[in-house]
């Protein structure tokens, strides 16, 4: 079956279990899926109930779609993603946005967990994503282009919509945070990066880095989805610090800044319409 008529599958089921038109996605990073209780009205579809939607493995990612609102706008909030270290075909990771796309979003919210490269970063730090690397080794995009997605040569000289950065900027100020903005690198994972790496990757440009994100941006920027990130740095990158990495890091650190990342979502999303 063609990718077209695999993702018009996966839109027909959603339609026909909730009506809602979405006008804003969400995707919720690594310990960040407890946003999931502020979507109102929810219909709350479990990943493996949609057409040719993988089934999700890691600790820390529910795996199904909400569909409800968020201060009267209406969402479509991904609860778990798909990591390209899982040895998912790409493809598979960005199936979702790319279903995401074609229901009717116009504008995704992308959050992740991330290590701080940058010197002005602290663990607990929500960083508004303005640029991103993509040193994953491999693009979504690659392949025959299906033209009803998007051109095969699409733009990528403003992923990470200006507007959008500017309203999170402002509502980090509404919840008392200073507005951090950086560029987020992606690697593949599932290994943290040696002290070596990470001192490379900040002579690159990198202010953050992590295992996801890149590629469904790529894909809904191909859609002409309009796109905003945010990392929430859980760690101090291999070497910035001493300690060694750990998952129990990252999702301690998500838990405990949990509360101004729902305040931050419930003041962003409703105005990314
Ligand atoms: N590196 C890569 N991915 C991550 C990190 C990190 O330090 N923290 C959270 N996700």
């Amino acid at each position: 079956m063609e990718q077209h008529e695999r993702i018009m599958a996966a839109v027909g089921a959603i339609r026909r279990a909730a009506p809602l038109l979405p006008k804003v996605g969400v995707v919720l990073g690594s310990g960040l899926g407890g946003f999931a209780d502020s979507v109102t009205g929810a219909v709350a579809i479990p990943y493996g109930d949609i057409p040719h939607f993988k089934k999700v493995s890691v600790a820390g990612h529910a795996g199904r779609l909400l569909l409800g609102k968020v201060g009267g706008m209406p969402v479509a909030v991904l609860q778990g993603r798909y990591h390209y270290y899982e040895g998912h075909d790409i493809g598979d990771v960005v199936f979702p946005v790319r279903v995401l796309a074609k229901l009717g979003i116009a504008s995704l919210l992308l959050t992740n967990a991330a290590g701080g490269i940058g010197s002005e970063l602290r663990p607990g730090d929500l960083m508004i994503i303005r640029d991103h690397i993509n040193l994953m080794g491999l693009n979504p995009l690659r392949g025959r282009n299906d033209e009803r997605l998007g051109p095969r040569f699409p733009d990528m000289s403003a992923v990470y919509d200006p507007e959008f950065q500017d309203v999170i900027a402002a509502a980090q100020q509404e919840i008392g945070r200073t507005a951090i903005r950086g560029v987020y690198l992606a690697l593949s994972g599932p290994s943290y990066e040696t002290p070596a790496e990470i001192r490379m990757l900040a002579g690159l440009g990198a202010d953050a880095v992590g295992m996801s994100t890149v590629p469904e941006a790529i894909c809904a920027r191909h859609m002409g989805v309009r796109v905003a990130g945010i990392s929430c740095v859980t760690n101090l990158a291999a070497g910035i610090s001493k300690q060694p990495l750990s998952h129990q890091e990252v999702t301690e650190t998500a838990d405990r800044v949990k509360s101004d990342f729902i305040r931050l979502l419930e003041l962003v999303i409703p105005r990314m319409g």
